[in-house]
């Protein structure tokens, strides 16, 4: 099944516009967007409605300095895509075992196609990884595996791999991922760090 093979049935001219334009990120980024005229949305950079806290937090953090970054869970690439677009990025590593799932895999590389010189699929565990990614990093955003001991070992093992001054955070931090929750509260607490949140993202810059 493709990403947007869901929303085929019945679809709209401005639906069929949207795709066009590979705008459809899920269900309620398409009732946004139908509450919007088209005008409105030529004049805009799109991709700034689907982009994450933290992404949105990099773009002013870092402004227009070329980046190496991580993302930990890819999955059809829609995250990914959004930071490519809005970051000024000279490489990003795609960590995504894609057990089982070849049909996202193959989504993600179409869907990102068009960033295929600035991007690297590592098919593995974010831990078998690790040693795929060369040098250290700019950025490390982490959405794979949403398990308290899988987001533990995210972040101790990719925390040494961003530079002082890098970004390390990620998505689902929120009341119904207590894993997540609890994974990177204790970082943070243990580690006497500073957490930014903002709706269900989390963030940290090294020192
Ligand atoms: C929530 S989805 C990622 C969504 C993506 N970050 C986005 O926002 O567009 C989670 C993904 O994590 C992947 N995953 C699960 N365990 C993982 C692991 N140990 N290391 C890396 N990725 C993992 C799954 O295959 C799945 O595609």
């Amino acid at each position: 099944m493709t990403l947007y093979s869901q929303y085929t049935e019945g679809a709209s001219a401005l639906t069929s516009f949207l795709k066009s334009q590979e705008l459809i990120f899920n269900v309620s980024d398409l009732i946004i967007y139908k509450s919007k005229p088209y005008a409105f949305l030529k004049k805009i950079s799109p991709w700034y409605w689907f982009t994450r806290p933290m992404t949105k937090f990099m773009i002013n953090f870092f402004h227009n300095k070329s980046l190496i970054g991580v993302e930990i869970g890819v999955e059809y690439g829609l995250n990914a895509k959004t930071m490519l677009a809005m970051l000024s990025l000279k490489k990003l590593y795609l960590i995504d075992p894609y057990r089982d799932d070849d049909a996202s895999y193959q989504e993600a590389r179409r869907y990102l196609g068009s960033y295929k010189d600035k991007i690297t699929f590592i098919r593995k565990t974010s831990e078998a990884a690790l040693d795929d990614i060369p040098g250290i990093l700019d950025f490390v955003y982490i959405d794979g595996s949403h398990e308290y001991e899988a987001v533990k070992t995210d972040i101790e093992l990719f925390y040494p791999k961003v530079k002082p001054g890098g970004v390390i955070g990620g998505h689902d931090f929120w009341a119904k991922e207590i894993g997540v929750c609890k994974a990177v509260l204790e970082f943070a607490e243990k580690n006497n760090i500073q957490l930014h949140g903002k709706q269900t993202d989390w963030w940290i810059v090294k020192q």
